[in-house]
């Protein structure tokens, strides 16, 4: 992986502020892009902008056929088996959202999640308590914030109908045993669904392998454009389901008083869908598989020993104290000094970029009785020189609020 190369990949990268290189260390939050993905976006736009799978004119033609190859290349990404499994949403929420609202969960059904969700995995279970009256249980992490196979095989039952857990944590880095867990939840005929925003962009996913039925992940988190995500759910799981959001695409026929759904996965992608967005996901998985999914989890796992090794002593760092079980993440936070002072001591220093406060898991944050975190996190682009600055001006800001 030859990262001075990749670099020249990224126009953003060439900028400078206050005559200083930009650090970018938020790609928990959104990647950055190659010029790659916005050719491929700008191609749409100038040369056949028009609607996919609708007319039957050139332009429509070629949108067909771009939107069928990114989901294609989707479908290899995420090792599933047919193309009709993969659905276009807007994001990772709207993928949760999608199966919460149409798996026709009802009073009394189970549903687990663990303890380290974001709101994307918390809010429509709470909704559906509320509204369906499910029961919605959540499982303790261990101390060090590591998943308890033990204490989640205890809480499963037959009443147990889903299982939807965050795959990799945007608190910590961690990843949970996905594959025991899903071992564990059909082995009680629960379905299982991981929130794989975290996971995907950082590590080899192979949903037929997992065996996992419903998969969510979100473009922008893997140098892909903002505003598409990907549902994948087992077919035979899809087909049975009942579409939450109703309209164009999602018919092959309606009249006054009746209608006729499309087959998968149309009667899931209703209304005209991002074009450009998907086939930039596109462009952004050739890029990704190009580079290496694995040089690039073994890079950011390189990284997060520099931060770890030069930080330990100094900082609270949130998950695992065995730096490779935390990604690209490093998570910290320091007693007496407020997250938001760091974030922005680094940026005025040496824009250094990163994020500070809940990361959207405020729940997690209120039962720990911890204000908040700031967080760098790496992607493949960055280097070590890049992490080392990062610590220093850690240690810095430490010394500095002293
Ligand atoms: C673990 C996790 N789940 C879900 C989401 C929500 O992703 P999106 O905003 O793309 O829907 C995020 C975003 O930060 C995340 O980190």
């Amino acid at each position: 992986m030859n990262i001075n190369q990749i670099r020249k990949d990224f126009p953003v990268l060439e900028r400078k502020i206050n005559n200083k290189p930009i650090v970018y260390l938020d790609n928990a939050c959104m990647t950055l892009k190659p010029k790659q993905v916005i050719d491929a976006m700008n191609q749409y736009y100038n040369e056949y902008p028009a609607c996919s799978g609708r007319s039957t004119h050139k332009f429509a033609r070629i949108v067909t056929e771009q939107v069928d190859s990114a989901r294609d290349k989707t479908k290899t990404f995420l090792g599933a088996k047919n193309n009709s499994e993969i659905i276009f949403t807007k994001n990772t929420t709207e993928s949760i959202n999608l199966v919460a609202n149409s798996l026709g969960l009802k009073r009394n059904d189970i549903v687990i999640t663990t303890d380290k969700e974001h709101n994307s995995n918390l809010m429509p279970w709470l909704k559906l308590k509320e509204n369906a009256n499910i029961n919605y249980k959540i499982i303790e992490s261990n101390k060090d914030n590591t998943f308890n196979l033990s204490t989640f095989e205890s809480i499963m039952s037959k009443e147990v109908k889903l299982v939807s857990m965050v795959h990799t944590s945007n608190i910590d880095g961690y990843t949970i045993p996905a594959k025991e867990i899903i071992k564990i939840a059909h082995d009680y005929g629960a379905l299982v669904m991981l929130d794989g925003a975290q996971s995907t962009p950082h590590q080899r996913i192979d949903v037929t392998k997992l065996n996992v039925d419903f998969f969510a992940m979100s473009s922008h988190k893997m140098s892909g454009p903002n505003g598409v995500g990907v549902l994948y759910g087992k077919q035979e799981l899809l087909e049975k389901m009942d579409p939450f959001i109703v309209g164009g695409d999602t018919v092959i026929d309606t009249t006054y008083d009746s209608y006729k759904l499309s087959p998968l996965p149309e009667k899931f992608e209703a209304g005209l869908q991002n074009y450009p967005g998907i086939i930039g996901l596109g462009a952004a998985i050739d890029y990704l598989t190009k580079i290496g999914i694995e040089n690039i989890q073994n890079h950011e796992i390189m990284l997060n020993n520099i931060a770890t090794r030069l930080l330990r002593d100094k900082v609270n760092i949130i998950g695992p104290s065995d730096s490779t079980q935390r990604g690209g993440i490093f998570s910290f936070y320091v007693e007496g000094i407020s997250p938001h002072d760091i974030a922005m001591i680094l940026d005025e220093s040496a824009n250094i970029m990163i994020r500070s406060g809940a990361h959207c898991v405020h729940s997690w944050f209120n039962k720990n009785k911890i204000a908040g975190s700031a967080r760098a996190s790496a992607y493949y682009y960055n280097t070590k020189n890049e992490i080392t600055l990062f610590a220093e001006k850690v240690l810095e800001a430490i010394e500095f609020f002293k």
